[in-house]
């Protein structure tokens, strides 16, 4: 914590920090107990990778001590597991609430899990050496972290079929390109580039930036006429606060 800011920093970069159930339920608390004063959050990933995706332990007999695997899970109710599901998306849903703004520094492997924990953010700032992989499907399975939503959105239905379902890797240029990134810096610079992009965002005035992500969220679902009336609402709502 650092006033305004919340930086999240996967910790396990000898194993590439890859991610477990544990990873999930700590990001659920952390955004369960996010103190009101954040206003911007980022995510970041020690060592040479952003994030190598899930455990790999967890496809094992043996599976991550304390956490079972997925063997164990497949002998176990479906819904039960629908419900470890849900419990590990609430790890990344969080990220998305109007009150804050997430960033996600991403350097070196986004794979599986690890893209989808960059999906989640609102914004994603790369170092060129950024190499994204949806590989859930080359595995038998599909991205279920809150990836694909995100994804649609941000390159459009024939792209991020095309990235998943040839689980290839999308480097700094592409994801610059389709809309992935933000911006793509050198990786000695990215630390700098996330803390400009943070100055940036907390030069505007609090309220109205929550107001306003909360209008921009809405967008998609809505026609224009209404909008514009949401608009209206929310701006009634600013002139009230700042001059009534
Ligand atoms: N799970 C567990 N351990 C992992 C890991 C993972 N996903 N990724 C890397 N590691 C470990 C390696 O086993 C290795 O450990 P040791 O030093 O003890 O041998 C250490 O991290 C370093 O790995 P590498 O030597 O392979 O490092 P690298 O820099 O040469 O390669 C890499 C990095 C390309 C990410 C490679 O490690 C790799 O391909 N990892 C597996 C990626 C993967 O398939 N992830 C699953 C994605 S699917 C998903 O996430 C599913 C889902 O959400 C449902």
């Amino acid at each position: 914590m650092d006033g305004e800011i919340a930086t999240i920093t996967l910790a396990r970069p000898d194993k590439r920090n890859a991610q477990t159930f544990a990873t999930w339920s700590a990001l659920a608390r952390i955004g369960e107990s996010l103190p009101e004063q954040v206003r911007v959050v980022v995510v970041k990933g020690e060592g040479p990778s952003f994030s190598a995706g899930i455990d790999l332990r967890m496809f094992t007999p043996e599976g991550v001590p304390g956490q079972g695997s997925f063997s164990s899970a497949a002998r176990s109710d479906g819904a039960d597991f629908e419900q470890r599901i849900r419990q590990a998306q609430a790890g990344f849903l969080w990220l998305r609430r109007p009150e804050i703004v997430s960033i996600a520094a991403v350097q070196g492997h986004a794979i599986g899990a690890g893209f989808q924990l960059a999906l989640a953010c609102d914004l994603r700032i790369v170092a060129d050496d950024v190499s994204f992989c949806m590989k859930e499907p080359a595995l038998g399975l599909v991205p279920d972290l809150t990836g694909t939503k995100p994804l649609v959105e941000l390159v459009g239905l024939a792209k991020a079929i095309d990235i998943c379902l040839t689980a290839r890797t999308v480097h700094a240029d592409e994801a610059m390109r389709i809309g992935l990134a933000e911006r793509v810096v050198a990786g000695g610079d990215l630390d700098q580039a996330v803390r400009e992009k943070v100055t940036q965002l907390l030069s505007t005035n609090r309220d109205a930036a929550v107001a306003t992500k909360r209008l921009l969220q809405g967008a998609r679902a809505r026609t224009l006429e209404e909008q514009s009336v949401a608009e209206g609402i929310e701006q009634a709502a600013r002139i009230k606060a700042l001059f009534g």
